[in-house]
């Protein structure tokens, strides 16, 4: 079904207001506490963290990340942790064979050093691409994991898909290997705009793609989307939602264009003149919203839409829906083991673990038998009521006083007097209620797209200054 232009312009807000808080970049805590915080950390601190995890009073069942590093070309907005290895296999052979046999054994390592009595419930294959991998290959990693896993029958398997790899003969082997959710990267459907970030692919290759998804009867496949990048504009955007639309996607991430050129060499070589501005990203996401909700859709978090039946609205409904690394994802009710180059483990109520991100060292350390550890954090108290605080905030866009005092035991008023002022502010200028049963609810859509100022207010890490200075004006949307 595809909309009537006028409907994708709905939604409106409060343009003075949103410009008051437009201005400073601020985390999207995927983590919190933000990576900028975390330590460096040993073989023995892993050992360490992860053994207080098996015993911990709150410890809970599995879910795997294992993380992909390779893709052919590169797409020139890309801020994932990837290696560029090209269409020519030959030159990279042993680097690959090297790289999947260190995963292999480092599998092997997790399961003797944690209690794998527990079932794994969910297991996510994200990159970099997993799909530049071969069919025998995909098989005998996930072999590898049923191996010395339990893996429930009704266990999420997922994996992020580049249409441009991605063969029917390998859809093939990922459903008799139990997959049963694939997460493609589509970005944008305008020619213009995929030329110039170097990521070319017809929307023929996606439908077709899709096509074969459905026959061969995966259950939910979702498509990423982003907006914010040079030369797209909200004409540009809706043409590109409307085509998504036509293909049912199950879920969609909706992106905003995370441009960190400090860091990732690659963005450097973006046309800044046709970067659109924050007000024209602000009519790129409305456009997506009213889009997506009048398809039916469920708007859920910061950026992310899912068909009502579909079991990311579920968990929404059951609260274990959860912000992480990989977006919003089910699984908030199950202890996260990363492995691979620079994957992130995330062991509830205890701390985070860090891989190192450089491949040659990963291999390495695996090798001699190391955990390949390089960063971390152990989870202090106030960390884990603010993980609790964001979680609310960002995926239910409530947030619930009363649940956080029953779980922590703590005066809410009291524990969060300083906030407590600030959201005063936000709702003077309409980014927040307070309903008459206690509920801070996030309105949409102004709070929803400044949903990150609201959450830095509960951000321990960020300096206070800023609040105390009332430069809460200068704070930024979802940029
Ligand atoms: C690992 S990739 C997905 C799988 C595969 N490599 C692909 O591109 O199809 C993860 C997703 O991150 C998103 N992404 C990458 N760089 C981004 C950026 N700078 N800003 C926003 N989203 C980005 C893209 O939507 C991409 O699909
Ligand atoms: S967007 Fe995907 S395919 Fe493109 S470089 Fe990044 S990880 Fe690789």
């Amino acid at each position: 079904m595809i909309a009537k232009h006028d409907d994708a312009r709905k939604y409106d807000v409060d343009r003075d207001v949103f410009n008051r808080y437009a201005g400073l970049s601020l985390p999207r805590h995927v983590s919190y506490p933000m990576p900028t915080w975390w330590e460096d950390m040993t073989h023995d601190d892993a050992d360490k963290m992860r053994q207080a995890s098996d015993t911990h009073e709150s410890a809970c069942d599995l879910s795997l990340y294992l993380h992909i590093p390779f893709c052919e070309k590169l797409c020139k907005f890309c801020a994932c942790n990837k290696i560029i290895v090209g269409t020519d296999r030959t030159p990279v052979r042993e680097q690959i064979e090297r790289y999947l046999s260190a995963l292999e054994t480092e599998i092997r390592q997790l399961a003797d050093s944690i209690d794998t009595t527990r079932p794994l419930r969910q297991i996510h294959w994200g990159g970099g691409s997993p799909t530049y991998l071969l069919p025998h290959e995909m098989e005998r990693i996930q072999t590898t994991i049923t191996d010395v896993f339990k893996i429930t029958d009704d266990a999420e398997i997922a994996m992020e898909i580049d249409p441009r790899t991605t063969t029917e003969a390998k859809l093939r082997t990922l459903r008799q290997l139990g997959f049963n959710r694939l997460s493609m990267g589509v970005q944008d459907f305008d020619v213009a705009v995929q030329e110039h970030v170097r990521r070319v692919q017809p929307f023929e290759m996606v439908r077709d793609l899709v096509d074969t998804i459905r026959t061969l009867g995966f259950p939910s496949v979702n498509f990423d989307l982003i907006y914010g990048m040079p030369y797209q504009t909200p004409e540009t955007i809706q043409l590109t939602v409307e085509k998504a639309l036509t293909l049912s996607p199950d879920r969609v991430a909706y992106y905003h264009y995370a441009q960190i050129p400090e860091k990732i060499a690659t963005q450097r070589g973006m046309d800044y003149t046709r970067l659109p501005d924050s007000s024209t990203k602000l009519d790129m996401f409305l456009v997506g919203l009213n889009l997506f909700e009048q398809a039916g859709y469920e708007f859920i978090g910061l950026d992310h839409f899912a068909k009502s039946d579909e079991r990311l609205t579920q968990s929404l409904r059951d609260g274990t829906v959860q912000r992480n690394f990989q977006g919003m994802t089910t699984g908030g009710d199950l202890r996260l083991y990363g492995v691979g180059v620079s994957s992130i483990s995330h062991l509830t109520d205890v701390g985070f673990l860090q891989n190192v991100k450089e491949i040659d060292r990963y291999m390495q350390l695996v090798e001699e038998g190391q955990s390949p550890i390089d960063r971390g954090k152990w989870f202090t108290p106030d960390d884990i009521i603010r993980q609790a605080v964001l979680g609310d905030l960002y995926c239910i866009g409530e947030l619930l006083p009363k649940r956080i005092e029953d779980r922590f035991s703590i005066c809410f008023d009291d524990y969060f007097a300083r906030e407590r002022e600030i959201l005063k502010t936000f709702e003077k200028d309409g980014l927040i209620t307070v309903e008459p049963d206690g509920r801070i609810v996030v309105t949409k859509p102004l709070g929803r797209v400044l949903l990150r100022n609201v959450a830095a207010a509960f951000d321990a890490y960020l300096s206070s200054e800023a609040y105390r200075k009332g430069e809460l004006a200068t704070f930024s949307i979802n940029a």
